[in-house]
Order: structure tokens, then C-alpha cells, then sequence
């Protein structure tokens, strides 16, 4: 069941504070979700270091997730580089929360 742009695609207790989760978005994109502090953010799954999964690496008490291969670091809501040896954003996605559902909806802009 989709609601416009905006498909469920976990739920809430799927994704702990601190956790990660990756998804395939209906587009086929394989998305991490991200559980930074109690907001839920959704970055697409592959570093833009060496496109190693992020959903494999760690979210830190800043609210970024650290990637596992070589420690790049992003915001877990923009997809913004918080850290080397990334230059260039993730590209994130917008996130809708109703009832325990987590609904994904489309690409936001590059930060
Ligand atoms: S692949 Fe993520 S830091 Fe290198």
C-alpha cells in the first residue's frame, strides 16, 4: 500500500535508537534507515567513499553514521559529509512517521 510518494517500509521497533536498517526503497534502491536520537533518517545504503554498505557501519552520539570500511562519516538525515575520506553527500531521502509505521518517500536535494 503506498500514500502518494510515500511507501511503509519498516516499522518503528525495526530500527532501535542507535540502529540501522536497510530497506529497498519501491524504486529498487537498497536505503539504510537510520535511528539518530529518536529521529528517523533514511540515506541511500552505499558509502559515497567505495560504495561499501553503511548499513554495516555505526551510528556515533553526534547523530552521524559512520562508514565501516574506512570511517567516512554523514549526516544521518542530509547525507552531508561530517567526515573523510568522503567528499561528496549521500543522497537521503524523505522520511514520514504514522502510528509505528516508517513510510519512505522521495530523494531529497543534495545538501
Ligand atoms: S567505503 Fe565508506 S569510507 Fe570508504
Amino acid at each position: 500500500m503506498t500514500d502518494g510518494d510515500f511507501t511503509p517500509v519498516a516499522t518503528l521497533a525495526d530500527v532501535p535508537p542507535g540502529g540501522l536498517l536497510s530497506v529497498r526503497a519501491p524504486n529498487g534502491e537498497q536505503v539504510v534507515l537510520v535511528n539518530a536520537g529518536g529521529e528517523i533518517g533514511a540515506l541511500l545504503d552505499r558509502c559515497s567513499h567505495q560504495e561499501y554498505a553503511l548499513s554495516a557501519g555505526e551510528v556515533l552520539d553526534d547523530g552521524t553514521i559512520e562508514c565501516v570500511w574506512h570511517g567516512a562519516r554523514f549526516d544521518s538525515h542530509t547525507g552531508a559529509v561530517r567526515g573523510l575520506p568522503a567528499v561528496e553527500p549521500v543522497p537521503a531521502f524523505a522520511v514520514r512517521i504514522e502510528g509505528d509505521a516508517i513510510l519512505l518517500g522521495p530523494r531529497l536535494p543534495s545538501p
